[in-house]
């Protein structure tokens, strides 16, 4: 166990990666707060890491929403201490052509993937100060380096948590707190599932054969490959890595064609 004093904030931690770098960060020992948007699937999760021996609580919040995330904090705090970790998972993925792209869609994928980034990191950075420092890992997309068509807002935001993150890293470097991220690639998730579901019939196998044929290791990734990567960010064996982007595609975006 090598976390056992890092009391950490994960993000949309109800299902999928979010849930599998929960139940990883307890095993290593930390407190974990399992936030999502889904009080029952916040719940579900805090359940399993509790079944298996881990500390956590269900702290479901809507992260682009200032006063929910304010409110979590304090709860977390009371809980178990100030933050001294936070994980930026939760994100929304919905696909429109850009010419039509609903402005509603627009602005609540830019509410949970980017703005839900900037409340999170700030009231977590007045926990960190308060410990003498911590880690902030975000969870962006190989979508912020290259991207497909019907993105336009995801890759936007993804992108934006990338430069978020330098900016903060500069910045907090003197409080001892760093900041990175992780660009996942395709991972097997209910995420992944609702891509594929979003395409008409006829497409939906052709586009599973085109995607897996991108992934040099021949599989799409397990939640648990980026749950690794984060954990393995917020150990002292990370001490010097500071504003960085680990990508974690499988060898995706090493292709030209
Ligand atoms: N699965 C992939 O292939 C993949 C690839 C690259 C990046 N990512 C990123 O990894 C993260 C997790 O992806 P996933 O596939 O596990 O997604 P998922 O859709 O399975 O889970 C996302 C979770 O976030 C929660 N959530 C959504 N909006 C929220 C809000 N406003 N406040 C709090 N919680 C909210 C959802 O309820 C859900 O439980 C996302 O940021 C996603 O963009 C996923």
């Amino acid at each position: 166990m090598e976390l056992q004093e890092q009391i950490v904030v994960i993000t949309g931690a109800g299902q999928g990666i979010g849930r599998s770098i929960a139940e990883a960060f307890a095993r290593e020992g930390s407190a974990v707060v399992v936030n999502d948007l889904h009080a029952e699937s916040a719940q579900a999760s805090t359940e399993l890491i509790r079944a298996a021996g881990g500390r956590a609580v269900a702290a479901p919040a809507d992260v682009g929403d200032r006063a929910q995330v304010e409110a979590m904090f304090a709860a977390a705090k009371a809980e178990f201490g100030a933050v001294t970790t936070l994980v930026n998972n939760a994100g929304y993925v919905p696909y429109h052509p850009a010419a039509d792209y609903p402005p509603d869609i627009w602005d609540r994928t830019l509410a949970t993937n980017l703005t839900g980034v900037f409340h999170c990191s700030q009231v977590a950075i007045q926990h960190m100060t308060e410990r003498g420092g911590g880690s902030i890992v975000t969870i962006a997309s190989v979508h912020a380096s290259a991207t497909l068509p019907g993105t336009l807002a995801y890759a936007a935001t993804k992108a934006g948590v990338v430069s978020m993150t330098r900016t903060m890293a500069l910045e907090l470097g003197e409080r001892s707190i760093r900041v990175n991220c992780v660009s996942p690639g395709a991972i097997a998730t209910d995420g992944l599932k609702a891509y594929f579901d979003s395409l008409p019939d006829d497409e939906r196998a052709a586009a599973h054969t085109t995607l897996m044929s991108w992934h040099p290791l021949g599989r799409f990734g397990k939640p648990e490959d980026i749950a690794d990567v984060v954990v393995y960010l917020c150990t002292e064996r990370a001490a010097f890595i500071n504003g960085a982007n680990i990508v974690a595609d499988g060898g995706m975006l090493a292709r030209l064609f």
